[in-house]
């Protein structure tokens, strides 16, 4: 596996575009299994995940092109079981569970595991499909879904941690061709979800209410091909905003929307961290900034992301005071501490809460990679910390950053990709 040895000590300087969102062109790319006609998704990230699913939908019978940042996906004719290695190497998989029900009448995935920040169950998923009239069996690590006809209903979709994103779109995506109205209650309001909305609705798809927790799907005959242009990545745009904030450094991000960050932004502001915000760049003036320190709980949109929290923490070790960090999402996302203990950091966690002292010198070293967002805070640390450090199995941060260490160089970071000989 590759790694990067990063030279620290450098404040970021200068501008960098923001790429296509991974969480939003995974279910999208799911959502063109609904159609036998061809669809075109522009603005794919070219990333680890986004060529698993292109494979995971080869292996289903559609021809998948990839080119440039554009993706063309023709799902003519499929069958109803994929590539289960495949499958089961990639979480977000899943959500081809509801569009192949749809067209198929019956689906099959591998019942997704624990992962390094939880246990990440479908329940929810597999009851939204079950109100739609669809009967569930779990078999030798298996789950098939299965339903002659598929029927609108009210579903609650809320559970203990709040709506889930990727249950939400695999409802929506199982309803579209389903007899009459699905109601989804308590369903998750991430950005992702209205851009999924919006793609269906491209499709022929009958949708009101992405964005808020009341989405109503009126189901429709057939979908046809449609073209999509997918929306940044709102975290690796808060990466690019804390990294810069981090090494106190000024950078304009550029192709990004303000809107989808609020939350980011609000903490970073309550952190002393000087921005200019307009609607597609942010320009974080680091330089003159004094990281003060914020009290932040991760929750569902339009609150503060999990997907940024790792991130924030590597920034909280520079700040004047303590911080506290409550993760209320992942039961398990603290992975990074460990590593960034290693560098100098001092944080010590409580339950779900980690308690970060500011202030530290960081130093070098080596550190493994656990997870995405684990692996953008150490990228981050090791931007901070004094002389090198050599972020080892970096295949986690190809999985969701499209060339981040040309963007990082771009921005005058001094970041080497080591290929595992
Ligand atoms: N949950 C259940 N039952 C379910 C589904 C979820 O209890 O059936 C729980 C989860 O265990 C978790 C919470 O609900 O505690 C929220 O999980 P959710 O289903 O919303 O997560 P997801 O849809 O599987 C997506 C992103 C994650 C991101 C989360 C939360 C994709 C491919 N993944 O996962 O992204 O953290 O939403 O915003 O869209 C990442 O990009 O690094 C990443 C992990």
């Amino acid at each position: 596996m590759d790694s990067l040895m990063i030279e620290g000590g450098r404040s970021l300087q200068g501008e960098v575009e923001v790429s296509g969102a991974k969480n939003a062109v995974l279910p999208i790319m799911a959502a063109t299994l609904l159609t036998e006609e061809p669809c075109l998704i522009r603005r794919a990230p070219q990333l680890r995940d986004v060529r698993f699913m292109g494979g995971i939908l080869e292996s289903l019978g559609a021809k998948v092109e990839f080119s440039g940042d554009s993706v063309s996906i023709h799902a003519g004719k499929i069958r109803g079981r994929g590539n289960y290695d495949l499958i089961r190497k990639m979480r977000g998989s899943v959500c081809i569970l509801g569009p192949i029900l749809s067209r198929m009448g019956e689906a099959e995935v591998a019942l997704p595991g624990g992962c390094v920040i939880g246990t990440r169950p479908i329940d929810l998923h597999l009851k939204g499909m079950q109100a739609l009239g669809a009967s569930i069996q779990i078999q030798e690590g298996y789950v098939r879904v299965r339903a002659d006809r598929l029927v609108g209903n009210q579903v609650f979709l809320g559970g203990r941690m709040g709506p889930t994103v990727l249950g939400t779109a695999n409802l929506m995506m199982a309803a579209t061709l389903a007899e009459g109205e699905t109601i989804i209650d308590s369903a998750a309001c991430e950005p992702e979800i209205v851009d999924l909305a919006k793609f269906l609705t491209a499709m022929g798809a009958d949708i009101t209410g992405a964005g808020s927790p009341t989405v109503t799907i009126r189901g429709v005959p057939a979908l046809h091909g449609a073209e999509h242009e997918v929306i940044p990545d709102r975290i690796e745009a808060a990466t690019f905003a804390i990294a810069a904030a981090a090494t106190r450094g000024d950078v304009r991000i550029n192709r990004m929307k303000c809107e989808h960050i609020r939350a980011i932004i609000d903490k970073l502001r309550e952190a002393n961290v000087q921005m200019s915000v307009e609607d597609d760049s942010l320009l974080v003036r680091g330089s003159e900034s004094v990281c003060g320190t914020v009290d932040v709980t991760t929750q569902p949109f339009a609150g503060y992301p999990t997907d940024a929290q790792a991130q924030l923490m590597t920034l909280m070790t520079q700040a004047d005071g303590i911080s506290v960090i409550t993760e209320r999402i992942f039961e398990a996302r603290f992975m990074h501490v460990s590593e960034l203990l290693r560098l100098g950091a001092d944080i010590s966690i409580e339950g779900t809460t980690a308690i970060i002292k500011g202030g530290q010198t960081l130093s070098g070293a080596p550190v493994m990679a656990s997870d995405l967002r684990a692996s953008a805070a150490l990228v981050i640390a090791g931007m901070v910390a004094e002389g090198q450090t050599l972020i080892n199995r970096i295949y986690h941060l190809d999985r969701g950053y499209e060339k981040i260490d040309e963007k990082l160089e771009q921005l005058g970071g001094r970041v080497t990709r080591l290929h595992e000989t």
